[in-house]
């Protein structure tokens, strides 16, 4: 079972203190979500794991954590200054806005060659539009005290991807860390886009978090790698729990191909579940592009031109590469998966999501995440709160829990109200301490997904509990 749509997950994020609206004691701010203690812990849990899954475990991999605001001329060569927009229309009766392309989705229509002026607005239902204009969805800022908003000289934008610090750094880390071709650089940090349409939760926002990865191999073997990591990356998912009844590729068709991109695969998730038109259930979580040698030549102070001129003026650096073996320079391809941490968060919530009936009758929420990503692994709940040597036990073994799991103690309920209470945020294991346990030191280990109990000698507890939950140290 999965969530039956996005508004369940919201209601439970809420009210179980995963994710918040944003600035709500101030009427909110559209689209903005701040996540709250359970929310932290587990985007913390995707991004421990996509690190240790795509730079840890791996031979070729590297890290980096480059700055959200650059040099204006790194989006001036990458084509984001001209390209990186989204076509807007506005209704002249209502002056509601809308992304052109978005709309034409909705009707089922393709974007090109698209007649708005049979769409009725979906806030008034009249049919008068604008023409479709381009609109710029990199957020603009001024940098120094000086300057004036409009000075063009102090104009600078927030990263809409952290991929341009990747290749702006290709060499710093290629010497650096004397790395041959095949090689990765991966880099997870937070991302800005001035989205005309945000929405459905998490889904897309304007400020939202990314986990990149940008792999540098030698052309002629772009086709075959890029077909590898996409395997990979669905492979990823997978591990992490989510079903892959809903999970699926995405082919980009010629026109949907980014400025750069050579050939890009998506994974989609069934993100909304509840819509009639099987198509429309899906969307994007996680994009691998093929970047071809675009980004790393437009960063280069070479080469020319075909009438000699130098297509970059402003870079100091040559970003190819020289193969030793080979005596040939040339500009590496690049294979990039690409995921949002937000979407990761929601895929994995919508799909861990499940419902059972206790033997009361009583409907339960049971959130059956991953153990790596539960954001709390261990509760441990006195079965006598008023009986000072269980409550001590218990809080000794919390205590002793917590340097190697997120562990948490709680006394402020029923036995069946505190494992309810665990099974909706996902904890995998509870451990009672009752009066048997002053007497034969084992407690009582309850399992979130079977419900099943087993008795363990406090001795014993958390290395049991290490090997159940998969934590290697
Ligand atoms: N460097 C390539 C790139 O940025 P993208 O497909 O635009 O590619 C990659 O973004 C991932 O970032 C998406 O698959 C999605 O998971 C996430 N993402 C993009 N825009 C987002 C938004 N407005 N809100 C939340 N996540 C977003």
């Amino acid at each position: 079972m999965a969530a039956p749509n996005i508004e369940t997950i919201v209601s439970l994020a809420k009210r179980r203190g995963f994710v918040f609206p944003s600035s709500e004691i101030y009427g909110g701010l559209g689209s903005a979500w701040d996540y709250g203690p359970l929310g932290v812990e587990l985007c913390n849990n995707v991004k421990q794991a996509w690190w240790r899954w795509m730079v840890h475990e791996r031979d070729d991999m590297e890290g980096i954590d480059s700055s959200i605001i650059l040099n204006r001329s790194v989006w001036k060569y990458s084509g984001h200054e001209e390209t990186f927009s989204d076509p807007l229309i506005d209704c002249k009766e209502c002056n509601s806005r809308f992304r052109a392309d978005k709309l034409a989705e909705e009707v089922g229509e393709p974007v090109s060659g698209f007649d708005f002026i049979k769409i009725k607005c979906p806030s008034c239902g009249k049919t008068n539009w604008t023409e479709p204009r381009a609109f710029n969805l990199m957020f603009r800022t001024t940098i120094g005290a000086a300057a004036e908003e409009d000075d063009p000289t102090a104009l600078a934008y927030l990263r809409p991807e952290t991929a341009q610090g990747i290749f702006i750094n290709f060499l710093n880390v290629q010497t650096t860390m004397r790395r041959k071709i095949p090689f990765g650089i991966a880099q997870i940090g937070k991302s800005f886009r001035n989205e005309v349409t945000p929405g459905n939760f998490i889904f897309r926002t304007r400020e939202f978090e990314q986990m990149e990865m940008e792999y540098f191999v030698r052309p002629g073997e772009d086709e075959r790698v890029h077909q590898e990591w996409i395997d990979y990356c669905f492979d990823w998912f997978k591990t992490l729990g989510v079903s892959s009844e809903n999970l699926r590729f995405y082919e980009q068709p010629a026109e949907e191909l980014a400025h750069y991109a050579k050939r890009t695969v998506d994974i989609h998730y069934r993100f909304f579940p509840e819509r009639e038109d099987e198509e429309r259930q899906w969307d994007e979580l996680m994009g691998i592009a093929n970047r071809t040698d675009f980004d790393l030549k437009a960063h280069s102070k070479k080469p020319e031109d075909a009438e000699g001129k130098r297509i970059n003026p402003d870079s100091t650096e040559d970003l190819s590469y020289f193969d030793e073996a080979t005596k040939e320079r040339f500009y590496p391809y690049v294979i990039e998966p690409a995921a949002g941490v937000n979407r990761t968060v929601l895929a994995v919530l919508m799909d861990a999501y499940s419902e059972q009936v206790n033997d009361k009758g009583e409907k339960r929420v049971i959130l059956k995440l991953h153990p790596e990503l539960a954001p709390i692994k261990v509760a441990v709940l006195p079965l006598a709160k008023n009986k000072p040597e269980i409550v001590g036990l218990a809080r000794s073994i919390k205590k002793s829990l917590q340097p190697s799991m997120r562990a948490v103690y709680d006394d402020t309920g029923g036995i069946g109200k505190l494992y309810a209470r665990q099974d909706e945020i996902g904890t995998p294991f509870c451990v009672t301490v009752d009066h048997q346990s002053l007497e034969d030191e084992a407690v009582t280990v309850r399992d979130r997904d079977t419900w099943e109990q087993e008795r363990v000698k406090v001795a014993e507890l958390a290395e049991h509990l290490k090997q159940r939950l998969g934590i290697k140290f």
